[in-house]
């Protein structure tokens, strides 16, 4: 397999999944790529790695410009075995590499990633001199874990920023300009909801860093890189971290074993639609959680319903819930409302409102609890008392 040539002896070697589905319970619906640069100078350095199971991946496109043994450094971004998990079988093959990773988090931890080697912790402020280049670096951390840091190279105004700006896409483009731009800002903002909504504040500390500096491409560890609309994606970081909420929208999100909770959820939706706010309906049998969470990243209202079963609520709102308790910021301006039918019993309303208030949203209408199949009369309740509310 080859590299692609980014610039002049800097290289792209990293690998494509074009299969992957499932990223840590994320659905990847179109795959996903683990971006990994080669930079040929005095110290030849490579920059990130992949999964392991691409290992063999990696070293053939580094192996399409040079001989792996002759790499120098290695700078590992972060830890997660998406992007270090081939580093153990590459540092077998480069045994002068140093390994430089942030300090404390990285150096911590990554010899239980990568064995025995030689690594050089670095902190905020600190770089290297490659020869022509100097590669500077900057800790961002959560974004996505503690050892978290990007790397920038000013003399080429590149900088690599792992996790942050990437996507799950696979493709053979490597660039911004060379993919349909709606799927690429639709796949940017699934991946921001689905990997970093909950460290908003620390992508905000992150983003006044990455401002001051000087940037022609912003080299990711996922999907494309950016070289034409930096200012896009950097400006829709600043609003996603902010949790910026569009008053206009809403998310409906609801099972239903007998289609009674499916009804209420029809007739939310449509009250919602009343009053100018873009409702989302999704029933959690053919959606999947991550996609709501996309919605969920810009909606100012979120409906969730489930009937009883077995004293409680239906396993998939549960493992939607328990998502969205992890991802949602806990100061938030978010306006929900519990809704669901029941035969007999009826706990799981108030054990859905419970979840939506422990993921911090404010409930803005009374749970909303039908007995057996809803009425037309009780539907039209439903209906003007939701717009009464909004
Ligand atoms: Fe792409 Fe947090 O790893």
């Amino acid at each position: 397999m080859k590299a692609t040539k980014i610039r002049d002896d800097i290289y792209w070697v990293g690998a494509i999944d074009w299969s992957v589905r499932n990223f840590h319970g994320y659905e990847t619906g179109r795959g996903s790529t683990y971006n990994a640069y080669l930079i040929l100078d005095e110290k030849i350095t490579l920059i990130d790695a992949t999964k392991k199971t691409f290992s063999d991946e990696i070293l053939s496109r580094i192996s399409s410009i040079i001989d792996p043994a002759k790499i120098d450094y290695i700078v590992c971004n972060h830890l997660e075995a998406d992007h270090s998990g081939s580093l153990d079988i590459i540092a077998q093959k480069c045994p002068n590499a140093t390994i430089f990773v942030s300090q404390p988090n990285g150096l911590k931890n990554i010899a239980k990633f990568c064995g025995e080697h030689t690594y050089q912790g670095v902190k905020a402020g600190d770089s290297i001199n490659i020869g022509k280049r100097t590669l500077k670096f900057v800790p961002v951390p959560m974004l996505h874990w503690p050892d978290s840091m990007v790397t920038y190279c000013p003399e080429e105004k590149i900088l690599f920023s792992n996790d942050g700006f990437g996507q799950h896409l696979a493709t053979n483009e490597r660039f911004d300009d060379e993919v349909d731009y709606a799927v690429l800002m639709h796949e940017a903002k699934k991946y921001y909801a689905n990997i970093l909504m909950l460290y908003g504040r620390q992508a905000q500390t992150a983003l006044k860093t990455v401002s001051t500096l000087d940037i022609d491409m912003i080299l990711t560890g996922h999907g494309i890189s950016w070289r034409k609309h930096i200012k896009d994606i950097l400006d829709l970081y600043a609003k996603w971290s902010n949790f910026e909420a569009d008053e206009h929208k809403a998310v409906v999100v609801f099972d239903s074993m007998w289609n009674s909770t499916e009804i209420m959820a029809k007739t939310i939706t449509e009250a919602f639609q009343a009053k100018g706010i873009c409702a989302k309906f999704f029933d959690l049998k053919t959606n999947h959680y991550s996609d709501i969470m996309t919605e969920v990243l810009d909606s100012k209202y979120i409906a969730v319903g489930s009937p009883t079963l077995n004293n409680g609520m239906m396993q998939n709102v549960a493992a939607f819930l328990c998502y969205l308790k992890g991802l949602v910021p806990k100061k938030n301006d978010r306006q929900a409302l519990a809704f669901g039918s029941y035969g007999w019993g009826g706990q799981s309303i108030a054990l859905v409102q419970k979840e939506l208030e422990e993921a911090g949203l404010n409930i803005f209408h009374d749970m909303i609890r039908i007995a057996n199949q809803p009425t037309q009369e009780e539907l039209d309740n439903i209906y003007t008392s939701i717009i009464e509310k909004l």
